[in-house]
Parts: C-alpha cells; sequence; structure tokens
C-alpha cells in the first residue's frame, strides 16, 4: 500500500523534502499542501507523475486542516515551527502520526511552544498509538543523530558541541541569510541562548561568546558564535547519562553581520517588540528583515559548502577523545542536482529520511521522539542513501 503523506509547506526545504519522499516505493502518495498555489504547481511537476495531489490549504484553519488529515498516514510539517503545537493537536485528534523540523519559543521571549512543550505531548501521543518525531531537519535533527551516534561510541561523555559553518559568498550580497532571515536575526540577536555549563541549564546573552572552529574541507577555518538553537537543550535532555557536563551550539557568522548585529543591540533594537518613531509604530526586527534577501532570492547565487556537525569530548577506553560527525552539503553541487540552495537541501534530505524510516517500519514506538531518541544507524544509512553522507573525524586535543 505505502504511507499517504499531507506536507505541509512547500517552501525551500518542503520541495527538497516531497522529492526525496514521493520516489520511495513505501510512499504511495505525497499530498502537498500550501497557501501558494503557484508554489503548489511548480512543486508538484517535479514530483513523480501518480503520486502526487495538491491542495491550496491555510494550515491555520483547524476545520479545513482536520479534513485534510482524513485518511493520512503522517502530516509533514514544514510550515514555520510557530503552529506545531496546534497541528500536533490536530494530529492527535485525526489519528495521525507526524513530523516536523524545528521548536519555536522560547515561550517566555517570543511566546509560543519551546521544545520542551512539544515533548511533553509523548503521553498523548503514547495513548493515542501514534509517532511523532519532533525536530527532524539538519540542525536541529541529523546534528542530534550524530551527537547520540558518537554518545553510543563513548564511555564517558563530557561536552557536546553542534557546530554549524557555512563559507558560501553570495553574488552581489552583503548580508545574506541563508535560511528565513527573521529567524536569521531572532536566533543571533534575540533569543537568550541555552547553554548546559557544569551540569546546569543556562541562558546566556547571543554572541557573546566566540572562537575559531576548522571545518572538514573545503569549509575550512571560520570563527562560530554562540546563538539558540534547539540541540542546547535536547542534548542534556537526552544524552546526560556518561557525565555531561557541557553542551552548546554555535554557527559561523560573517564579522560585517556580526557587528551590524551588536550595533542594532547598542542601539537598543535587539527585541521583537513595537517601538514609536514618527508618529508610526514598528518592530525594528521588521525593519532590519526588509532590508535582507529571502532565502528563495539566493537560488544558484550561493557559492560555497555548509557544515553542521556535532563534536563531542571524551573517553574511550580511558583515552580522551574528540570525535566530529559531520556533514557537508556544497551549494553549487545542490542547485546543479536539484536547482535548490544548500540549506534547503541539507534541511529537507534528513527530514524526508525521517518520514521513511516511519513509511518503512523502521520506527513505529508510539510516542513524541527527539532526533536523540532513535537508533542511529538506519537514519544515517537513508541520509547517505539520499544525497547527504556524512564523515567522522578525530580532532586533536587542546
Ligand atoms: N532543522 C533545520 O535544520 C532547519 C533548517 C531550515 C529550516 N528549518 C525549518 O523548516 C521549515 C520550513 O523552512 P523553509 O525554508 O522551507 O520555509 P519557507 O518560508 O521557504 O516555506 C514555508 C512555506 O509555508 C507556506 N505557508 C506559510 N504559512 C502557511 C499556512 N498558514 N498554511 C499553509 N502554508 C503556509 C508558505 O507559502 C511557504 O511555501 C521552518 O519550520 C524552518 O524553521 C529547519
Amino acid at each position: 500500500m505505502g504511507m499517504r503523506v499531507l506536507q505541509l509547506g512547500v517552501g525551500s526545504v518542503g520541495e527538497v523534502s516531497s522529492r526525496t519522499m514521493a520516489p520511495d516505493p513505501d510512499v504511495s502518495c505525497v499530498v502537498l499542501a500550501d497557501l501558494d498555489e503557484h508554489r503548489l504547481a511548480e512543486v508538484a511537476a517535479k514530483l513523480p507523475a501518480g503520486k502526487v495531489e495538491t491542495l491550496q490549504l491555510d494550515a491555520t484553519d483547524k476545520e479545513a486542516l482536520v479534513h485534510a488529515l482524513a485518511g493520512v498516514d503522517l502530516c509533514f510539517n514544514a510550515l514555520i515551527p510557530e503552529y506545531n503545537p496546534d497541528i500536533m493537536t490536530a494530529c492527535l485528534e485525526t489519528g495521525t502520526n507526524y513530523l516536523d523540523m524545528a521548536a519555536a519559543g522560547p515561550r517566555d521571549v517570543v511566546g509560543t511552544a519551546d521544545v520542551d512543550e512539544e515533548i511533553a505531548m509523548d503521553a498523548e501521543f503514547k495513548k493515542k498509538g501514534l509517532t511523532a518525531l519532533v525536530f527532524f531537519g539538519i540542525d536541529p535533527g541529523a546534528s542530534d543523530v550524530f551527537a547520540r551516534a558518537l554518545y553510543d561510541q563513548f564511555d564517558t561523555v563530557e561536552r557536546l558541541t553542534v557546530l554549524d559553518g557555512d563559507n558560501s559568498s553570495v553574488e552581489g550580497v552583503d548580508f545574506a541569510p541563508s535560511f528565513s532571515p527573521t529567524t536569521m536575526v531572532e536566533e543571533c540577536l534575540i533569543l537568550p541562548p541555552h547553554a548546559f555549563e557544569n551540569g546546569k541549564m543556562i541562558r546566556r546573552q547571543s554572541l557573546s561568546t566566540t572562537r575559531e572552529f576548522d571545518f572538514p574541507a573545503p569549509v575550512g577555518k571560520l570563527k562560530v558564535w554562540n546563538v539558540d538553537h534547539e540541540e542546547a537543550q535536547l542534548m542534556p535532555m537526552f544524552l546526560a547519562d556518561k557525565g555531561l557536563r557541557d553542551a552548546d551550539f554555535f554557527i559561523a557568522l560573517d564579522d560585517q553581520w556580526v557587528n551590524l548585529l551588536l550595533t542594532w543591540r547598542k542601539l537598543g533594537f535587539d527585541h521583537n517588540k513595537e517601538i514609536e518613531f514618527g508618529g508610526a509604530s514598528f518592530r525594528p526586527l521588521d525593519l532590519l528583515v526588509s532590508r535582507l534577501p529571502k532565502s528563495v532570492d539566493l537560488i544558484g547565487r550561493m557559492h560555497g559548502a555548509v557544515c553542521v556537525g556535532a563534536l563531542c569530548d571524551g573517553t574511550i577506553a580511558g583515552k580522551r577523545v574528540r570525535r566530529y560527525m559531520y556533514q557537508i552539503t556544497s551549494h553549487d553541487e545542490a542547485f546543479r542536482t536539484m536547482g535548490v540552495q544548500g540549506t534547503g537541501y541539507q534541511t529537507g534530505i534528513p527530514a524526508a529520511c525521517g518520514a521513511l524510516l516511519l513509511a518503512k517500519g523502521i520506527v513505529k514506538t508510539p510516542g513524541v521522539f527527539a532526533p536523540e531518541q532513535i537508533e542511529p544507524a538506519p537514519f544515517l544509512d537513508l541520509m547517505t542513501e539520499h544525497g547527504t553522507p556524512w564523515g567522522v573525524v578525530d580532532l586533536p586535543l587542546d
């Protein structure tokens, strides 16, 4: 029979995930649902005939969503994460399995559900005999699976760090966020990053810690900065039993971009609230975002590669080891093979691999599962098979 999937959102990630899932023999049909009719037609034309349907849908319309979920085995959520809890609730009502690729929140800053609120729906999914795979993109997602795979190899694990580095340049553009500009500004400037420090969860100020990291070739040495990301919460939740003391997330950022954000902070604009000026009220966040290119406008213009991986510091058989497990995607190659930019490619494929774990019956236990909680090997095999192979390297100790 195969799995019938309702995919919500056919943006840059959704295009890649649907093109990865639909050809699989264990998937009978991908129903693409989006507000944007033009996008639906554009992406549907790239999927195998007979395995795709389209539906213009506003996912915030609960009744329409519940209707669309009838007869569907998996709801694959590729929308902005603010909608996640409502979509999960609709899945509980309709008896549909669920997958998403990022969390929203933190609730105390942006007023939307964070990582822990999705995990807290575990009992309800269990009760209904349904499975939800949450935060299954590249980071979060594959990065957390890498952390789990390394955790399994080590006898003690003191520190887990996710490092994301992109060395690309964009023709004719000074500041070019490679994913949603709003998310990028929120993550880098507004949200106080979670960090696990000396065995305790703390909150820092973003861009308060920096260092250099030598990413595997062809990415190379880049300056990385602390920003808020799901992994800093997830890794201590699930991978703390071998002595974890520290867990953190760092992303490589261009000096010019960091200077711009720190200047914005000095001007008092590092928040998401409205301010009054000249008789009008507006959010400085929206003003800044309005000056940045959208990620879809960068397709074909980004040159370079992005590396995402988990670094594990601990011991194996009494010896200190520092091991980095990673995935590298070339923006140029992603454009050549699929006509997309690297971030959509690198996120959409692991998310589709999560869906294929369900389609193939490899994961079928009811409950809500973070990427750290699944058996890494089948997921890692699917990543390689579908065009996102990974590597492992031992790095020198400090
Ligand atoms: N984990 C990761 O590694 C990672 C990386 C990048 C993006 N993401 C996540 O992936 C998701 C998608 O990212 P993207 O870059 O494809 O976004 P995008 O903005 O390109 O696409 C979003 C799509 O959703 C549609 N949409 C918006 N509101 C809708 C609604 N109410 N009803 C129906 N459709 C609606 C839009 O028309 C658009 O086609 C986001 O949640 C993002 O946070 C995760």
